[in-house]
């Protein structure tokens, strides 16, 4: 055996707890890499750095260039959940670019996370949970949405302005060819190792960019032939997510659309608590966090289900570091505390085990 496969691996890993519920989530990931890492033998080591509301209390911005160098400069990040209550908290009173959210999307520029993949799986114990029709929840469904996400309306240019007494707001829709191609690819690219089926959503009967969208996905479909491609209108996918969530596989689309449709698909999952994503960027680098939000309205109660951002750690060890193994450990043991019966309070149900967000995190990192 050679000396480097003795010593233990190590990964570096920027942790941004950020606001709401987020540092309890995150302690609870935490808590479930490193009992990966004991069972396995690698190392993780965390820097804890602040983005979204807490950076703004501490700097006086969303996102400082240092938090950003940190970010770049280690293996992966891990990120719970930023923003406040929009009523209420004064970080909602500055200029929209100095917003906690601002912080998020300079974050993903910045580290060039341009696929957002969003998984939306019914497991079997949570299908009386699901909003959908009891037939359709009893047929399951695994899903991967990819979503573009450093392009589109996020990103154009946008203003408002007044004239002659007629205030105007403009946002850009924009996408070049070679944008849609390196998320496409990556769409293809997960979809081989999968069901070999890709949807891809837009809006081609209306706008230039799903027109563009659709072509550039035609050509790089040439190079996957073992991937069946279709495409599909937005307006429709919305409904056939509800109607018939098994027959998608893996879901390709742009910024915008990808966002909506990604709360749709993580609802019917019977809580939102239980969807995780990576955002990818070229190579192995990416971000990982739950797809819901800093839940202000729950913080510091112990009550918030961290499932999505231990599930999101898992996409961490299979994407970032090649670590199979140890993602299946921490998908199938949060398979098994599901099996069990142990239920956050967004889950509970009667002759189910009540347990809090520190709990949640105790039982599956035993389960490793
Ligand atoms: C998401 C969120 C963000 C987005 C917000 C917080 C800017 O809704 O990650 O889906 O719109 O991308
Ligand atoms: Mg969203």
């Amino acid at each position: 055996m050679s000396v480097l496969k003795e010593r233990e691996m190590e990964y570096r890993i920027a942790a941004i707890s950020g606001d709401g519920i987020g540092p309890e989530i995150v302690a609870e990931a935490k808590k479930v890499l490193n009992a990966v890492g004991k069972k396995y033998g690698h190392r993780f080591v965390f820097t804890d750095v602040l983005m979204g509301g807490c950076s703004i209390d501490a700097y006086g911005k969303p996102l400082t260039d240092e938090v950003l160098e940190i970010c770049r400069n280690s293996d992966a990040v891990l990120l719970g959940a930023i923003g406040g209550n929009v009523g209420q908290s004064d970080w909602y009173r500055r200029p929209p670019q100095e917003r906690p959210e601002a912080g998020l999307l300079a974050l993903r520029k910045g580290l060039g996370l341009f696929a957002n993949l969003r998984i939306s799986y019914l497991y079997k114990e949570l299908a009386e949970r699901c909003p959908l029709r009891q037939e359709v929840a009893e047929k399951g469904f695994d899903m991967v949405m990819v979503r573009e996400l450093t392009g589109g309306l996020y990103f154009g240019e946008r203003y408002t302005e007044e004239k002659d007494g007629v205030v105007t707001a403009v946002d850009t829709l924009k996408y070049s060819d070679w944008e849609i191609r390196r998320v496409a690819e990556q769409a293809f690219r997960i979809a081989a190792g999968r069901r070999g089926n890709l949807i891809s959503v837009d809006k081609a009967n209306v706008l230039d960019t799903s027109r563009l969208w659709r072509k550039v996905v035609e050509e790089v479909a040439k190079d996957y032939p073992e991937v069946t491609l279709s495409h599909m209108l937005v307006d429709n996918c919305a409904m056939q997510l509800v109607h018939n969530p098994g027959q998608f596989d893996v879901v390709l689309t742009e910024n915008m659309f990808g966002d909506i449709l990604s709360d749709e698909a993580s609802e019917i999952t019977g809580s939102i608590g239980m969807q995780p994503s990576a955002s990818l960027a070229e190579g192995h680098f990416g971000l990982y966090e739950p797809s819901h939000g800093s839940a202000p309205d729950i913080a510091g109660q112990n009550i918030a289900n961290p499932l999505a951002t231990i599930l999101s750690v898992g996409l961490m060890l299979r994407f970032s570091f090649d670590l199979a193994e140890e993602a299946d450990a921490v998908e199938n043991a949060v398979r098994k505390v599901l099996a069990e019966g142990l239920r956050t309070p967004d889950l509970w149900k009667e002759g189910s085990i009540k347990v809090s967000t520190s709990q949640m995190g105790d039982e599956v990192a035993a389960r490793i």
